[in-house]
């Protein structure tokens, strides 16, 4: 009577639990129409049902203790293996290993560019680089560390290179420096790919830039920030899968990113070990073929007075003569539509969107929001592209500035022509949520 009583109970728990899953699996693939958000919740609770209802069934068929004990150990094993794997191959990264290579600007577009990579073992950092055509490879040279950033300097504009790097793999690439004269380019902009919760669709998002980078080659790509799901210890292997993301794409074009609340802090700053943008600030300024970007930090103080504040006017004010376009990348958007109210800030959007009106700012790529939101605003357009890969949650109801919203896994692909800037935002299918033109103000 009482085995039957607890078989009875068992089923029930197991089937209350699945019918669970599947309900809230439901309710969130209706949110978000991924099979991911039908699966998880069915998976996870499923598991909690199923699990404990399985156990006490086979426990109560079994006839002898022998049996029962071997049926625990085997629950065990199982559940001691699904934590303790992935557990080790985190724990193994913790350390540095080879990574990369990826580049960055630490100096002028123009004349300079900068080789990152991962070691796992700190030797002095050599690259050989050659002109595209020439046999003869010169060489640049850094300090031993594990995290190994060699400039390249003394190069032409607009010229086109290739670069090894004979320590890690000595695979070539390619990779050319900013024109000296406005021309017709494209550049890839998002942000918000790190990990929550252990997953990240990253690796789709960049798979998709690949595909359409094959199509019209971007030049460099902007990340709006959130690339780690924490800064240190323990989030070594987060790094590591960034930077195995990344490659395809960085290690022949800078990647260049505006420091998002997950990777901020840590000591020593992991952000400052990964990338050398050639200051210690977490703000900067560069020029490329007649746009001037501004990308800035809204992890440091950014409000009128702070240092930052004024090196951004400074900055807006001092661009070449040819500019077309000023492009501002930061992480926290200036507005956002997204029901959770923290995420909307008026104050920043008091303090920015003057300064951005007056000094001709023309677009304005932000993330920190799981989503796509396009606001049109008076003076310039809002964009935030928040969807590179996170763990998407937020579904941001349209407000009065809003032209389009979407809550999807998405990367802005920007195409500079003469004087119109064209925006798409792509699906991970390359399929389009949103496109609109920008004409130039000067
Ligand atoms: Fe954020």
């Amino acid at each position: 009577m009482f085995k039957k009583l607890l078989s009875i109970l068992a089923v029930l728990w197991g089937a209350a639990f699945l019918i669970a899953g599947v309900g809230l699996g439901v309710f969130m693939h209706h949110h978000i129409p991924h099979p991911f958000y039908f699966l998880l919740p069915f998976v996870a609770l499923g598991a909690l049902g199923l699990v404990p209802a399985s156990l006490v069934l086979l426990l109560l068929r079994a006839q002898t203790w022998k049996t029962r004990l071997s049926i625990v150990a085997a629950y065990c094993a199982v559940f001691a293996l699904a934590v303790g794997g992935p557990a080790a191959w985190r724990n193994y990264y913790e350390t540095p290993r080879n990574g990369g290579p990826y580049l960055v600007w630490a100096d002028d577009p123009k004349t300079t560019m900068t080789v990152c990579w991962t070691a796992e073992h700190a030797v002095p950092g050599r690259v050989e680089y050659a002109p595209e055509g020439a046999a003869e490879w010169k060489s640049a040279e850094g300090p031993a560390t594990n995290y190994p950033k060699v400039k390249i300097a003394g190069l032409q504009p607009g010229g086109k290179y290739r670069y090894r790097v004979p320590v890690l793999d000595g695979q070539e690439h390619p990779f050319q420096t900013a024109p000296a004269a406005p021309e017709d380019f494209s550049f890839a902009v998002y942000g918000d790919n790190r990990h929550a919760g252990g997953f990240s669709w990253h690796s789709s998002v960049t798979r998709e830039m690949v595909r359409e980078d094959a199509r019209e080659h971007f030049r460099f790509i902007l990340n709006s920030g959130d690339i780690v799901e924490s800064p240190g210890e323990g989030h070594g292997w987060q790094w590591a899968t960034f930077l195995s993301d990344i490659t395809p794409l960085a290690a022949s074009r800078p990647y260049e990113v505006s420091l998002g609340n997950h990777e901020s802090g840590g000591k020593p700053e992991p952000f400052a070990e990964y990338f050398d943008y050639g200051h210690p600030e977490h703000w900067r300024a560069f020029d490329y073929a007649g746009l001037h970007f501004i990308m800035l930090s809204t992890e440091d103080d950014l409000k009128p007075g702070s240092p930052q504040f004024a090196w951004m006017e400074k900055a807006l004010d001092d661009k070449p003569a040819d500019t077309r376009f000023t492009v501002v990348t930061l992480h926290k958007p200036l507005l956002t539509h997204d029901p959770r109210g923290n995420y909307n800030d008026p104050k920043r959007r008091g303090e920015l969107e003057p300064v951005f009106a007056a000094k001709g700012v023309d677009i304005v790529f932000a993330g920190h929001v799981h989503s796509y939101e396009h606001h049109h605003l008076p003076a310039f357009e809002h964009v935030i592209t928040g969807g590179g890969g996170v763990l998407l949650w937020a579904k941001p109801t349209p407000g009065p500035e809003t032209v389009k919203t979407e809550t999807v896994w998405h990367f802005c692909e920007v195409d500079v022509k003469g004087k119109t800037m064209s925006v798409r935002a792509l699906r991970t299918d390359g399929s389009v949520i949103d496109a609109f033109e920008v004409q130039s103000k000067r």
